[in-house]
């Protein structure tokens, strides 16, 4: 077994994060990470045939005592539901499960977040284990303690701050893991560099390290892809460890997303299941009209929206918006975004050389323009 590497998540509820090849084989750091008597393995039909076996495997190994249920639910966006979170809470019912039970979420963003929500509602909280599946939740979702599900009306407007007990990133998962899928996990990386600076000064390269290994990434370069994915977790702890609630700057880690969510809700969650645009897919278009935004706001030199955008296209990723999709829907889409409130839309904008910060109160007019081109 290769070198595992840890990041901790400090605060008011730490966690470790690891982060290494076959993990999933681990039953001993499985089994390290449950208390209780019962642990329910949510995932979906695309993951749970290739990785379920091999999780239960290592933990009931270790574990012959525990009780293990199994929950799988269809691949997709559009199954991060309220009617997806009563199927979770009733099979934690089916399992008898108590105070002490264990939600497993194996999978990528949308099992975390929906299994992460009914873990944290169960019992009023119970401990969630994060072994996410997908480079964007390896680096980003799993983390953080962010659940939800979504709304027709909106993205994740139903949800709970809820910590992983841990997160578990075995990165040898990631080579079934669809090309597309893959980069759009790339496009909450290339946040993280964009954001850098105001995340964490000691990492304010990361936006040139990413360029200089694009191809890299593209091409799952093992040790390449587990820099990126340590790196990143440690931006995101950083963060959360400070400010958990998103008081205060955990919002920076939302750039793109206010144009992303936009999009994505206006689509009807269609994502890769659906023909649509996929959440990083989404985050990717929103970063390119987040920086737009800032340039048009004099925050930041045009300069700084053409090279996010060849990063961007580099990760072969998507720049503009989707045909058929109207820029005043959008904005409409914008006003019911968790970042709105009695100021208008809260925008997070960056300056081009790292440093983001979220403006409040911008015209409606100057972000119509945007997302008119
Ligand atoms: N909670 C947070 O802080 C946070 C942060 C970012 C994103 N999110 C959420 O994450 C979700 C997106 O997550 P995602 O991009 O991981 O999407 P996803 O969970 O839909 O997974 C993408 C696809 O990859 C498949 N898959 C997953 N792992 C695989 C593997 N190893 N091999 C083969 N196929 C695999 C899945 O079945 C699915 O079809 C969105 O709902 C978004 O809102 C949450």
């Amino acid at each position: 077994m290769s070198a595992v590497l840890k990041v901790a998540v400090d605060g008011a509820h730490p966690y470790a994060i690891s982060i290494g090849a076959d993990l999933l084989d681990d039953g001993v750091l499985l089994a390290a990470t449950i208390r209780g008597r019962h642990a329910l393995i949510v995932s979906d039909s695309n993951v749970a045939p290739l990785y379920a076996d091999r999780v239960q495997a290592a933990l009931q190994a270790v574990r012959p005592d525990l009780t293990i249920a199994r929950l799988v639910i269809p691949p997709g966006e559009h199954e991060k539901t309220l009617q997806r979170f009563g199927e979770v809470l009733d099979a934690l019912a089916g399992l008898s499960a108590t105070r002490d039970a264990a939600v497993i979420a194996l999978g990528g963003g949308v099992i975390g977040d929906l299994a992460g929500f009914a873990g944290a509602c169960w019992m009023r909280g119970i401990d969630v284990v994060q072994i996410p599946t997908t480079l964007l939740a390896m680096v980003d979702s799993s983390v953080g303690g962010k659940t939800a599900v979504d709304l027709p009306a909106g993205k994740n407007l139903v949800g709970a701050f809820h910590p992983p007990r841990a997160v578990i990133a075995d990165t040898s998962v990631l080579h079934t893991l669809p090309d597309r899928e893959l980069r759009a996990g790339l496009a909450e990386v290339v946040k993280y560099g964009v954001t850098a600076v105001s995340l964490d000064p000691a990492d304010a390269g990361f936006l040139d390290w990413l360029e200089a290994h694009a191809e890299a990434l593209l091409a799952r370069e093992p040790a390449i892809t587990a820099e990126a994915i340590a790196r990143c977790c440690a931006f995101k702890a950083a963060v959360v460890g400070r400010d958990l609630l998103e008081h205060g700057d955990r919002a920076l880690l939302n750039f793109g997303h206010t144009f992303g969510h936009a999009i994505e809700v206006e689509q009807g969650y269609a994502g890769t299941h659906g023909g649509g645009l996929n959440h990083g897919e989404a985050v990717a278009v929103g970063m390119v009209l987040a920086m737009r935004l800032s340039a048009a706001l004099g925050l930041a030199p045009a300069s700084a929206g053409d090279r996010l955008q060849r990063l961007l296209q580099r990760l072969e990723l998507p720049t503009s918006i989707p045909e058929g999709l109207a820029p005043d829907a959008l904005l409409t889409r914008m006003r019911l975004d968790k970042k709105a409130d009695a100021a208008g839309i809260r925008f997070i904008l960056a300056d081009g050389a790292g440093r983001a910060r979220v403006v409040p109160g911008v015209e409606e007019a100057t972000v119509l323009a945007v997302l008119a081109g």
